[in-house]
Parts: structure tokens; sequence; C-alpha cells
């Protein structure tokens, strides 16, 4: 089985190359990746040897980049390829459409072209919108994405069912909860909030911190993706999610204790504009048609993770060089967060349980 893979070295993508290639001994990948700020050949450090991962570096949204990894043949194509993060969307759109669209759109016209016999577009629960408290997503629900990013992922679900439906294209979309787990770029709230916690520096939280996500491991997410690319219902949608439903100022609650931090480094800051209340996903359809479920409970699944972050010291370093701290700074001080030590970080003696002082 020969697979392009687009987004390889970001956060899910990587994970699903490891996962691949140590599940199918038939398995061929090529990784096609733009390498953006979230893009990362560390994450893939421990398989870059190996005979059967291949590396190019291009953008979906060049027909020509795309084009090149078109020339062999392929059994299938998974694209992962995205800008993901919710607040960047927000302060500017247009990499979003670009990549979440065009990207798209350039993959979807290749793979018909040549033939490709099965595309899957790794989606996200975010296309539904939010929900009130009651009630949880099926994949029959109305799209109402709230964020440019959510609207981006949104349009490209209605790309790829388009190609199902006018050129019979075999496609398969999936919509996962949120993730968590190794190799996360730390801008999410989940290797944030753990790598502050272990610097005793605030845990900006957004709002009143009641906001409800539905966490999944990311290896799970994986298990789930490679089932969908082998026996998925052509054209069908599959839901995914942890069956975990979580507020944010649970987890964050988590995460200093694992770190052994006090509550008191918890600041509320200001809310993220359109943010969506809650998410919960009803993973039935997946669970019946491909007898997948979840299987890292999030209390151990979140301990691994804070430990994978307090001993990869070196790749944290490497991914917060470059823009992280002029991103960091850029989007919580205007936050109204006090503390912006990230080139200072505090000693974990100095500044436990007194909050935000550094200024
Ligand atoms: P990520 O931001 O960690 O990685 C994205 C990867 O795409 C990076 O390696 C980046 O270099 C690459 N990329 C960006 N623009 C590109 C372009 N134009 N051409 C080629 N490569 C490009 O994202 P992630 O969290 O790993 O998410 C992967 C996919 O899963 C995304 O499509 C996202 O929408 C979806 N998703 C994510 C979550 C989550 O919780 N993280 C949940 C559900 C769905
Ligand atoms: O649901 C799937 C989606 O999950 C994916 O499609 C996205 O790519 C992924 O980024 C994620 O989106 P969220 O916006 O839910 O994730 P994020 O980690 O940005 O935020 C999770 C929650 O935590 C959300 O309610 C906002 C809040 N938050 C986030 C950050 C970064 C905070 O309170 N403080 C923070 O500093």
């Amino acid at each position: 089985m020969r697979i392009l893979v687009t987004g390889g070295a970001g956060f899910i993508g990587s994970n699903f190359i490891r996962h691949m290639l140590s599940a199918r001994q038939d398995c061929r990948i090529l990784n096609l990746d733009a390498l953006t700020y979230a893009g990362n050949l560390e994450n893939l450090s421990d398989v870059s040897q190996d005979p059967r991962y291949e590396f190019v570096r291009g953008d979906i949204a060049d027909p020509e980049d795309v084009g090149r990894c078109f020339s062999g043949s392929l059994d299938a194509v998974i694209n992962f390829a995205a800008e993901s993060h919710v607040d960047r969307s927000i302060e500017d759109s247009a990499a979003f459409i670009r990549t979440n669209v065009t990207g798209v759109q350039v993959l979807l016209e290749a793979a018909r072209k040549q033939g490709v016999k099965r595309f899957v577009q790794v989606s996200t629960d975010e296309v539904y919108g939010s929900l009130g408290p009651q009630g949880r997503f099926r994949e029959t629900t109305a799209l109402a994405p709230n964020s440019p990013y959510a609207a981006s992922k949104a349009a490209a679900d209605l790309l790829v069912r388009s190609y199902h439906i006018t050129h019979q294209m075999d496609v398969v979309t999936t919509r996962c909860s949120n993730n968590y787990g190794p190799y996360q770029f730390p801008e999410k709230l989940i290797p944030l909030m753990i790598l502050n916690a272990v610097e005793s520096r605030p845990l900006p939280v957004y709002g009143d911190g009641l906001y409800t996500r539905d966490w999944i491991h990311v290896e799970d997410h994986c298990r789930a993706l490679e089932l969908v690319l082998e026996k998925g219902r052509a054209g069908a949608v599959y839901n995914i999610g942890g069956d975990r439903e979580e507020q944010n100022l649970q987890v964050v609650r988590r995460i200093l204790q694992a770190v052994g931090r006090s509550e008191e480094l918890i600041q509320y800051v200001q809310d993220r504009p359109g943010h969506d209340r809650r998410y919960a996903i009803d993973a039935s359809l997946i669970r019946s048609e491909l007898s997948w479920r979840p299987r890292v409970p999030f209390e151990e699944g979140l301990q691994q993770t804070v430990r994978w972050y307090q001993s990869h010291s070196q790749w944290v370093q490497g991914v917060r060089s470059g823009d992280y701290v002029n991103y960091y700074r850029r989007m919580y001080e205007k936050r109204g967060e006090t503390l912006s030590a990230l080139k200072k970080p505090a000693t974990a003696q100095g500044t436990a349980g007194q909050g935000s002082r550094q200024g």
C-alpha cells in the first residue's frame, strides 16, 4: 500500500505516520509538507531512515508541488495539511483559505486526474459549530462553523463531498474532536498549559473557563484513521471522539496537579471572539461500522503527555525558537496576561503559587 500523507510533519500527521509504519509492514509513505511554523521534521526523526518513508517539502496549494507527488502510483491520499489554530485564524484568515480550501481543491484535482483509489480528508468537529448543554454532534448535524478556521474546514468538506457526487471519487471525511498527546505544538490548550505549569508561569484561561471540549488521545485518532483508510465506506463522513467531555478549567486543574503546582497560577484572560461553548461527539457510526472505540483513558493519557513534555526539553526548545515568543506575546498580552516571561522562565520555586508578577 503506497500512501501520500500531506501535513505529515505536524502533530497528528507525524503520529499517524509513526503508527502506520509500526502497524503495517506493507505500507510505504510519502509525506508532503510545507514545514510551516507547525511542521517539524524532528517529530519524525525516529522514522526518517526507514526505507518505507520519504519526505518531500511542498505546498498542497501549489499544483506543481502536488503534481510531483502524484507521479508514481498511489493507493490513497490522506490529507492532514492545514492551518489548524483557531486564534491564528481570528488574527488573519488568508493562509487558512489558501491551505485549507485551495489546497484541498488542488489535491482533489490531482487525485481525480491520477485515478487515486481513495482520498481521506481529515476534518474536525468544529464544522458543526457550538452545542448547548445537551446533545452531541452526529454526522447529519448541520454545518454551522463559527471561526474562520472552522469555516475553511467546512468549505473543504463540501468540496470533498462534491467530488464524490460529481466525479464519483472514492472519498471519506472524518470529523474528530480535540486531540492531545506527544508532539503537539504548544499553542494548543494542553501543551501550552503543561509548559507554563512546568515553568510556573500563568495559565491563561479564556473567559470563565467553562467551555467544554471532547478529548481524544492522538493514538486513538490514528487507529480510527487507519480503519477509515482501509475499510471506510466511499462517500461517508465519520465522527471520531474520545467520549470524554471536560471543561477547560478541569483540564487545567488536572495539569497543575500532575505537575505539582498551585491553582493560583490560573489567570483568567480575555475570551476568544466567537468562542464555541461546547463540543461533544456521537461516534456511534464508526463504532458500529468499523468496530473502533477509543482505548486511552483521559487521566492516563494526560499523565503520559505531561511526562512526555517534561522529558523532551530539547524538542520544546526547538519548537519555541523562531517566531513562537513573538506569537505568545502578541496573543496573550492583548488578552491581558500580566506575565509574558517566555524568555525568562521563572524557577519552579520562585513563583509557584504566586500567580503572575514578572511583567
Ligand atoms: P498541525 O498544525 O500540528 O500540523 C499541520 C501540518 O500541515 C504542519 O506540518 C504544516 O507544516 C502542514 N502544512 C500547513 N500548510 C501546508 C501547506 N500549504 N502545504 C503542505 N503542508 C502544510 O495540525 P494538527 O493538529 O496535526 O491537525 C492535522 C489535521 O487534523 C488538520 O487538518 C486539522 O484541521 C485536523 N484536526 C485537528 C484536530 C486537533 O485537535 N489538533 C482535531 C480534529 C481535526
Ligand atoms: O475540536 C477539534 C479542534 O480542536 C481542531 O479542529 C483544531 O485544529 C484544534 O486546534 C482544536 O481547536 P480548539 O480551539 O478547541 O483548541 P485549543 O487548544 O485552541 O483550545 C481548547 C479550548 O481551550 C478552547 O475552549 C479555548 C481554550 N483555551 C485555549 C488556549 C490556547 C484557553 O482557555 N486558553 C488558551 O491559552
